[in-house]
């Protein structure tokens, strides 16, 4: 039997790897990691992952094809192909600092697969690195003397969390990277066997190594560009009446431009966005290509100033005071459909708004705990509350940061009724009924349009 390992059993490596199980049945798929905690909770009907229909395909071959398990030594040992997909966060020290990857742990499981491998092996870079970190991993694979065989592959994901069982289910497209090499390009055709047990052949796409690498960064890019580049044109839009929606619509219509991607926010957030568009900022800069690493930074810059600009608009609206006044931020998490809250604008939101000594209040239905532990240093002066309608009860305003459905289906009137008057909407993910709001009383501000104001 084919056997799969992967490395790694974080929000990528657990679905992926569940998926690559219940598809096929044929091969042995084992997720190690470091943290037993996350694998026992693998095991069990609780996942350490939020995600829509996920517990239906890991059930699907638990136990039968798919294993989670601690044991890394063994794994290793056993595997044909071992997939490495631990976390590259963003550097904290030293050179690159803020803005290249954290390679650390990527490079011990790299020395580790060397330490304990006694027959050859595929491996497969799942995590998002720099480009030519596959040379770095050869050459580290290649450096024992026990005659084991080392391909280097790269397999980027693309999944977006809330709905990655529905795209790795149904991939745009697969892409593997590979070296142009006979060797190379078997273990190429190893992985593409893999997914072709579910995956049309014309939706796997094959390259060499550094375009494989170089397209995960450019596809967070240019999503992330997108978004940052609707919310410039949303501040224009608040200064000249245009509305926002309207203005995306008409440009999404051109077939040239397309339309998704371009909902006005409160900003980005999510693991990969932020880190992935820094990570290429560095390389460019590396390479000594200043202008376009500046070109990127922006993309952040931009998203980090639409943070800070819903909340100096709620300052501003609110009589340019909001000290001592209860404000309650629907959601927490990055978006809607997950837990996850890393790189979510909340955060920035949430610490703004207690410099102003906001008498804040959080709701979010799956990303309490999470926000508890993100605002760890500041949680005494915040109130944690799963219940939408008491954390708006007594507030002078609402935050919406996260588009969860249920926010859309409230009963308005009745949170209306137990605000402080003038009561304040501010819909920094343009979810709510405005026009419905503003009969009720509520003074509204939306991202990118008008505000609807009785005052
Ligand atoms: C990760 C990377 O962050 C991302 O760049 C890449 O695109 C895919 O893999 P994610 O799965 O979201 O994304 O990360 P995370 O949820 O943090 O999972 C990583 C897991 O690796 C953790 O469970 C961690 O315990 C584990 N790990 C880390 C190991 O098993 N061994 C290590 O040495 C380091
Ligand atoms: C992203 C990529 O989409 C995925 O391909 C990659 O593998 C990982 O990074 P993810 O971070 O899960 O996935 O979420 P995504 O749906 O892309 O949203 C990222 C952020 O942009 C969220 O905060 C979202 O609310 C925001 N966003 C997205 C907008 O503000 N407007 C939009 O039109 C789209």
């Amino acid at each position: 039997m084919y056997k799969i390992l992967c490395i790694g059993a974080g929000y990528v490596g657990g679905p992926t790897m569940s998926m690559i199980a219940k598809k096929n049945p044929n091969v042995r798929v084992t997720v190690v990691d470091i943290n037993s905690s996350r694998i026992d909770a693998w095991n069990s009907d609780n996942l350490p992952i939020y995600e829509p229909g996920l517990l239906e395909v890991v059930k699907a071959a638990r136990g039968k094809n798919l294993f989670f398990s601690t044991d890394i030594h063994r794994g290793i040992e056993e595997a044909d192909m071992i997939f490495v997909s631990v976390n590259t966060p963003t550097k904290t020290f030293g050179h690159g600092a803020g803005e290249a990857s954290d390679l650390q742990h990527w490079e011990r499981c790299a020395r580790q697969i060397l330490e304990v491998a006694k027959t050859d092996k595929i491996v497969v870079e799942k995590s998002t690195l720099p480009v030519r970190t596959a040379d770095a991993m050869a050459r580290i694979l290649n450096s024992g003397s026990n005659g084991v065989k080392f391909e280097v592959l790269s397999n980027p994901e693309f999944l977006a969390e809330g709905t990655a069982i529905a795209d790795l289910d149904h991939p745009d497209r697969i892409l593997i990277g590979g070296h142009d090499t006979p060797a190379g390009q078997k273990a190429v055709q190893a992985l593409v066997d893999v997914y072709a047990a579910w995956v049309p052949r014309e939706r796997i796409l094959t390259t060499n190594l550094w375009s494989s690498e170089l397209s995960k960064l450019t596809a967070n890019a240019f999503l992330a560009q997108r978004v940052s580049s609707i919310n410039s044109i949303s501040a224009l839009c608040e200064a000249t009446d245009a509305d926002v929606g309207e203005v995306a619509h008409a440009i999404g219509t051109d077939s040239r431009i397309g339309s998704r991607f371009l909902k006005a926010s409160v900003g980005f957030g999510g693991s990969c966005f932020q880190k992935d568009i820094l990570n290429l900022a560095y390389l460019c800069q590396s390479y000594g290509l200043h202008e376009v690493a500046e070109y990127w930074r922006q993309v952040v810059k931009l998203n980090e100033y639409q943070q800070r600009r819903f909340v100096a608009r709620m300052l501003r609206e609110m009589f340019n005071t909001i000290a001592g006044k209860r404000i309650a931020l629907f959601g927490f998490a990055f978006k809607a459909d997950t837990g996850d809250t890393r790189e979510s604008p909340a955060i920035l939101v949430a610490r703004e708004l207690l410099a102003e000594h906001v008498d804040l209040v959080i709701t979010d239905p799956k990303a309490l705990a999470q926000a508890q532990i993100d605002l760890a240093d500041v949680k005494d002066r915040i109130q944690f509350e799963p219940d939408p309608y008491q954390a708006a009860n007594g507030a002078h305003a609402i935050a919406v940061v996260t588009e969860w459905d249920q926010y859309k289906t409230l009963d308005y009137q009745r949170i209306y009724d137990r605000m402080i008057k003038p009561a304040f909407v501010f819909d920094g993910r343009n979810i709510l009924d405005h026009k419905a709001l503003y009969e009720i009383g509520f003074n509204v501000y939306s991202i990118g349009k008008a505000a609807l104001k009785h005052i």
